[in-house]
């Protein structure tokens, strides 16, 4: 079976997903969201992003892309790639892997990608870490709601694959 590979970010105005370290905003309903999304799910996050996120993974599978040795109890956890983490997602039988972050794993996810699930931050952070481009052409928006309330500070948006991208895994 196909494994379908989501990838779920928070991005400002101005294509950034962190000033550096932490989440730039707080947004507890995004979080929310967040977290009923990916509830019992196969995700992947990169090292920083893993342990930045320390204690949160009590009901995830999370696989965390990584040069070095994890500490335990996380030894296992370790992939060197998008392909193998796929590899783990279809060999422990599970249909879907969750792209989390940082930027290097959504960067490395881009060309695998079949789904985007991104919250449009109505914000600009003038710099920072930047989410990769989304190309037009490659992606249909499937879906558009406000978050956040009578005044949304930002926007849940879903974009579904229409066309592969040239880059690896497209
Ligand atoms: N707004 C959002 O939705 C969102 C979501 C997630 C994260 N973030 C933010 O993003 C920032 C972190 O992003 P980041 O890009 O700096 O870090 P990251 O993607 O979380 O992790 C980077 C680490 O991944 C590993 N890695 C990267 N490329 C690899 C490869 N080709 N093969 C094997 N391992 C590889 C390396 O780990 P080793 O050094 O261990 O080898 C690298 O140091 C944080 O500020 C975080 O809060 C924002």
């Amino acid at each position: 079976m196909k494994v379908r590979v989501v990838i779920i970010a928070a991005v400002s105005a101005d294509g950034f997903i962190s000033r550096g370290t932490g989440v730039p905003w707080d947004l507890p309903e995004d979080r929310a969201h967040f977290r009923r999304l990916t509830a019992g799910r196969w995700l992947l996050l990169g090292r920083r992003t893993f342990e930045e996120m320390t204690g949160w993974f009590r009901e995830h599978r999370p696989l965390v892309m990584t040069r070095r040795a994890l500490p335990s109890p996380w030894e296992g956890a370790g992939v060197a790639g998008v392909e193998e983490a796929v590899g783990r997602v279809a060999e422990g039988g599970g249909g879907e892997l969750w792209v989390c972050g940082g930027a290097a794993v959504y960067e490395a996810a881009m060309g695998y990608a079949d789904e985007l699930i991104l919250t449009e931050v109505k914000e600009r952070l003038g710099g920072g870490v930047a989410f990769p481009v989304v190309e037009a052409g490659e992606w249909e928006m499937t879906r558009r709601e406000g978050g956040g309330g009578e005044n949304p500070r930002y926007d849940w948006v879903g974009y579904e694959r229409v066309r592969k991208g040239t880059g690896k895994g497209g």
